[in-house]
Order: structure tokens, then sequence, then C-alpha cells
């Protein structure tokens, strides 16, 4: 392919910039070809034809796997890198070079319309499932596209919304997923968010795209802009913002070639951005062709185990399921036979086949099984009809199950809920069906999690989230027993809406959001808070049950902890536990939650087997975020190491010692005269000094002084110059 030098200015400019819609720009003059990027995250959506933005003239046929809400249940990032494996191979078979996924942001608040497409609300787990998925697309030859970069955490007012957030959350929690994923899978192409940071928009961010992506991360590839996320082309050329998507018409290219004529951007920074286009170019077409033909079948059944290892046994109280085969059962609910399998929006996939939980249901009984709807997703005149009949049905069963869920119009992406509460008609036909038979099993199809008012009365739930095309199968798998459900929650059900951390400061308003809540995002803000959940972060029953033995914790040679945790299957089925680490440290000096995920492993055993769970907790992922020296500060100390099924129920737990490195603060007259007085030269002369000038030295007073700026002490008692003298005699 041709060099950066032989293109004229317009072309560079030109390559700055899509095609098409889903294109980049061909030079055909100089051997540069155009590579198609379609969405993703979770299926293929090659648009037939031109196509749209929203897919509305149709998508080529694609496995529609089990969408970021499902898969970042599982916890499996094996299953998740097999997925992106299968992701990669239907995208060269349609000469896809990039899939625009996988979405990696940070469920802040349960209302985001987009939270379907987000694995979760912990940055361990997120980047964890982030990286499986980039490496299993990346290995057939087909490019990521890490999105959306970053702090895009809404649907409100998402093209203007500035998300304003500290420093704190923004490297501790908003960034470190993203942070994960570039340096453990270096994804080809990162995508700039729609929103700014802090007043600056995420397309035209130097500091985001060039000095913390690049500088920091060492990041390689491409930056390619959301789709309309420009807003100032050409300071995104300068900030490092490679690829504007989709096709300008020209307008902005335009733009960058007068800039550099009259000298506003450097040549050097649209060469720089020019040739990482030509480079990701260059890199698609190494690609071997992959002739297929593909095996839909082998992907469905993919779609199927992906779909089974993602759904999340909230009860089960008297083993009502697994159901026996036999067993008389009535099924209950629309989304039974009319599965809402993935949400709305860009990622939305044209399934090779779906099949529903009913058939499903059906084809695994060796009894009839009787249906009922029980209610229209778009309202009925005959509720009351519709709730009678699933009433009788229910009341003539031995089990009845039913299938409740938020509708796809009221959660989307481009718009945020307004309510976590399932439709009334639907909870109002659950009451009706449990005061006609209390063995009823409830299953939710549902982006964003929903309150659950009927917690206390329905003996089983089964969270079923947005499972893809094969979720009906892999329903009935878990319902029988062929699959012993392991999925683990990736994020907290909250008993209310307005318990959730960031309630109050979401989503903003004019064009502001403020990330009140801190660090304190998710289950740390639960936690932090002491609050009643309906279902805590990581939880999720088994078919079986698990013990726990005494965890052991070493800091190894490369300064990684590894924790050991002997954990037994102490039931009569085979299982599957998700060991969950978790660690706190009592003496920060900055403000933690109670404990922080910080790893985890599965661990599949046999009934009676008893096997180790290893789990590495990174050294770099113990660090916090230090405004004052802007930069990581890992703190010495005993930090508590603790080992769960979920964040609330810790099984064992232990603590090892981490030698950290010390923030060196240079001392000045600004340092504290606590501060100075921990200095090894400096303290005991201050000391001294202030016992020369009568401070009474008890902790009382030390107290009330130690937080003074040495600096401003003066006459408190002791004079300026004599503190000055004592700084002077360190720092010169
Ligand atoms: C979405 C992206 C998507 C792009 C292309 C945008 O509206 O935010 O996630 O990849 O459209 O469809």
């Amino acid at each position: 392919m041709t060099d950066i030098n032989q293109l004229t200015l317009e072309e560079k400019a030109s390559l700055t910039s899509g095609g098409s819609f889903w294109a980049t720009t061909a030079i055909e003059r100089a051997d540069v070809p155009a590579i198609t990027v379609v969405d993703g995250p979770h299926g293929v959506r090659k648009p037939r034809g031109q196509g749209d933005h929203l897919g509305l003239t149709g998508s080529v046929p694609a496995t529609c796997f089990p969408p970021a809400v499902a898969l970042g249940s599982s916890w499996d990032a094996e299953l998740a890198e097999r997925v992106g494996r299968a992701l990669g191979m239907e995208a060269a078979l349609h000469d896809v070079a990039v899939l625009l996924g996988p979405g990696i942001n940070i469920k802040r608040s349960p209302l985001c319309g987009r939270n379907f497409e987000y694995f979760s609300e912990d940055p361990i787990v997120s980047g964890v499932m982030g990286t499986a998925i980039v490496r299993g697309l990346q290995s057939q030859g087909v490019g990521a596209s890490l999105k959306h970069f970053a702090a895009n955490n809404q649907e409100t007012d998402r093209l203007r919304v500035s998300s304003d957030v500290d420093p704190r959350p923004l490297r501790e929690i908003y960034l470190r997923a993203f942070e994960r994923v570039v340096k453990d899978a270096q994804p080809w192409t990162v995508m700039a968010a729609y929103n700014a940071i802090n007043g600056t928009f995420c397309s035209q961010n130097h500091w985001l795209l060039t000095e913390v992506l690049r500088g920091e991360w060492g990041f390689k590839g491409l930056v390619v802009s959301d789709w309309g996320a420009v807003n100032d082309r050409v300071a995104g050329v300068a900030a490092g913002m490679d690829l504007e998507m989709p096709a300008s018409g020209g307008r902005t290219n335009a733009q960058i070639v007068q800039a550099v004529r009259d000298g506003s951007l450097h040549e050097a920074a649209l060469d720089a951005v020019a040739q990482r286009v030509l480079d990701l170019v260059r890199k698609a077409g190494e690609r071997p062709r992959q002739t297929g033909p593909l095996d839909a079948d082998a992907h469905h059944a993919l779609a199927r185990e992906a779909a089974g290892r993602s759904m999340v046994l909230l009860k089960n109280d008297g083993g009502l399921l697994p159901l026996a085969k036999d067993a008389r059962i009535a099924v209950i609910g629309e989304f039974a036979r009319t599965p809402r399998y993935q949400g709305g929006g860009s990622s939305q996939v044209n399934p090779t086949r779906v099949d529903c939980a009913l058939d499903a249901i059906r084809a695994a009984s060796d009894r009839e099984v009787v249906f009922a709807p029980g209610f229209a997703f778009e309202g009925s005149s005959d509720e009351a009809g519709l709730r009678e009949e699933a009433v009788a049905a229910a009341a003539a069963a031995e089990v009845a199950v039913v299938f409740l869920g938020v509708p796809l119009s009221e959660e989307s992406e481009g718009f945020d809920r307004t309510s976590l509460d399932l439709p009334p008609v639907q909870n109002k036909l659950l009451d009706a069906v449990l005061a006609a038979n209390p063995r009823t099993v409830v299953v939710l199809s549902n982006g964003g999690v929903v309150t659950l008012p009927f917690a206390e009365d329905a003996p089983a739930i089964l969270e079923g989230w947005l499972l893809g095309q094969a979720g009906g199968p892999a329903t009935a798998d878990v319902l029988f027993g062929a699959v012993n459900p392991s999925g683990r929650l990736a994020e907290t059900i909250p008993l209310r809406l307005e318990d959730a951390p960031s309630h109050g400061n979401f989503p903003g308003e004019l064009r502001h959001v403020r990330y009140g809540e801190g660090v304190l995002v998710g289950y740390r803000g639960y936690d932090a808070a002491n609050r009643e959940v309906a279902y805590p972060f990581g939880h999720g029953l088994s078919y079986t049950a698990f013990a726990y033995g005494e965890p052991t914790a070493t800091v190894q040679d490369d300064g990684d902890t590894l924790v050991t945790v002997p954990v037994t299957n102490t039931g009569d089925v085979a299982g599957r536990e998700v060991v969950q680490v978790y660690t706190s440290l009592d003496s920060s000096v900055v403000q933690r939650a109670p404990r922080e995920l910080k790893g985890f492993a599965l661990l599949d055993l046999a009934p009676g087997e008893t096997a180790a769970a290893e789990i590495v907790l990174r050294r770099s992922e113990l660090a916090y975020w230090d405004v004052r020296v802007d930069g990581w500060v890992l703190e010495s100390g005993e930090y508590l190491v603790e080992a769960g099924a979920s964040s609330r129920d810790i099984r064992s737990s232990t603590t090892v010692r981490i030698e950290g490195h010390p923030v060196e603060l240079p001392i000045s007259m600004d340092s504290g005269v606590d501060e100075v007085l921990a200095h090894p030269v400096a303290g005991p002369l201050l000391l001294d000094a202030l016992v020369e000038h009568g401070l009474a030295v008890d902790p009382q007073a030390l107290r009330v002084l130690g937080m003074f700026p040495i600096g401003r002490v003066d006459g408190f008692p002791l004079p300026y110059e004599k503190a000055l003298n004592i700084i002077e005699k360190v720092t010169s």
C-alpha cells in the first residue's frame, strides 16, 4: 500500500472521514481500498445494500448472541472469547473489517437505556469480559471497536451532555475497564463517545485520546468517532481522533485542508491520523479470506450455551426448580411465545432464527404444556379476560411458569428508562397467578434491572435478561436442569430506584450530569450506605451448594497477589461456582468502598468434589488515583481479602501485607504540620521548635494544628521565619 508521503493534502484529509455510512474512503489512484465497519456488538449487523443507521432497511442474517447484559452475567471469559471468535468468523464471511463492539461502559444507573449493551457496574467484570470478546474477534482477523470511550453512561442528551466526573472515579471506575482491555488485548480500534468529559467532547479530547489512551496505556490502534460524535473536526485531528464516521460528504475534510493551509493545524497531526487509517486498512487486507459456509446450527448452539450460562437464578425456595419432565406445567406470559431477545437501536441483529421458550418447554416436557399469554405487550381491551384465562391455567397445573419483562418500547438505545418497575398489568397478573398457584416460577426478560415487588411471594425467580436468538431453548435447559445455572449478577438489583447511588445525579440537567456518587458506584455505593437491596452484586444460585474453605493470599515475585480458595460441591449434582475475591484497606487515606471486586474464578465441580480456585489480584488494581500527584498510588498495609459467593455473601477471608509505593509529596510551606512532622528530617526539627515556642505537644493540640499548612502557623505559636528555616533545610 501507498506511503503517506505520496498522498496529496486533500487525499490525506479524505482518509480521515468515512467514504459512506459503513466504509472508509478509498483512494484508487494510490491503491488504498475502502474497508467496511459495522455493528456489533453481539451479532453482525451488515446492512443489505447501502443501509441506514438504524438498520431499518434490514441487515444480512447473522447469529444473535446474548447481548452483554446476559453474557456479562456468565462471568465466563473463555465462553466470551468463543463467542468473540464466532462473531469474528461471521464478520469475516461478510468481508467486515471491524465489528463495532464490545461496549464496556459502566452501568452507572439502572435506568440507562443502553445497559443491555454493557456488561457490569464493576470495572473488573467489564474489563475481563471485554478483553475476551476482543481477543476472540481479533483472532479471526477482524478488528474490535472498544466503545464508547468514555464516561458514556446514559442516553439522555448523549450527543451533548458533559459527564462531570472527578479524577478518582474517572480513573478507578470509568476508565479502568478500558485500560485493562487496551493493555491486555490491543483492540484495533477504540470508539470515541458522543458525550463530553468535564466540558471537552471525547471526539476532540487530547487528554483522553492521546495522553491517556496512547501515552499512558500504549494504545497502538485507531480511534474512530461514534456515528455523528464529531463536533469540531479540526480539533479532533489535533487531539488524535483518527477517523470520523460516518461520511461527512467532504465538508470536514475541507476544514482540515483549510486549517493546514492557514497554519492552525500542523500537517504532522494530519499525517499521524491519516497514517493510522492506512495502517488499519492494511491490517484488514492481511486477513485470510473466510469462505465459509457459516455453520448456522453450530453458532445457534453456541448462542444457546452462552444464554444458558447467562441466566441468574435469583431465588429457588423449596427446590421448586428444576422442573420434572412429567410435571403438569402452565406457561404464562406473552414473552414465552414472543421473546424479547435483544435490545433496540444500532445493535439490532437480524437473527438466523429465533426459538421461543414456549416451544422449547413443550419439546422438553413429557406432558402437555398449557399456555396463556396473560397480557398483551401494547395493552389489551380485555386485560381481565387474559388474566382470568392465565389464572385458570395456573390453578389447573402443578407448577406455573410466568414470563414477565420490559417491553421493547420502554428500553432502547437513544433514551433512558424512567422507572424500574414492570408494567403494572404484569405485576397484577403475577399476583393473581400466585394466589391461584403458589408453586410459581417467574422468568424475567429485561435489558436493565427491574424492581421485584414479588420477591417475597414468588418461590422461584430466574433472571433471563435478553438472551439472544437461542434464549428460548436455553431457558428450558435451565428450567428442567439440563443446565445447572451458574450466572451471577454483574449489577445490583435495588429495592427501589431511589436507593441507587446515582439517584439524584442522573441523568443531570442543562447538558451536564454530575457523577456525584464519586467512586461509590453500584454495589460500592449500596454497601457504603449499608442499604438493603433486592439481590446483591455477584448473587446467583445453583441447583447444588458450595462450601468455602479458608483462603490463602501470597504476594508473588511479580508483585501480584495469588489467592487460593478451596471450594467443595456439597450437593448431589455437578455445578459451577463463581468464586469472587474482594479487597479493602481500613487504613486507606482515601474513601474506599467497604469491599471492591479484584478478581474471580470459575470452578466446575462434581458432587462431593473439592478444588482450589486460583485468583490473581493484580498489584495495579489495588492502587487508588491520587489527585495530589495525578497518578496511581499503591498504599502499603494489611489488605483484607474476602472470598465470597456475592458481595453480600462473604464466606471466608484472610489478610495480606502489601508493600506499596508511598506518595512522594515534596515538603513545602504548603505542607500540613502533620505532614512535616512525619518527615524524617524536618519532623524532629519542627517538634523541637514547637516545644521551644511553648506549644504543649499533646494529641489534642496536634490534632488541631496538624491540618494547618506550615506556612500559615505564624504565631500559632511558631514564627513564620522559623518555619521557613526548617523547610529550607530539607528542600535546599
Ligand atoms: C452507537 C454506536 C454504534 C454506531 C453505529 C451509534 O449511534 O452509539 O454504538 O456503533 O451508532 O451504528
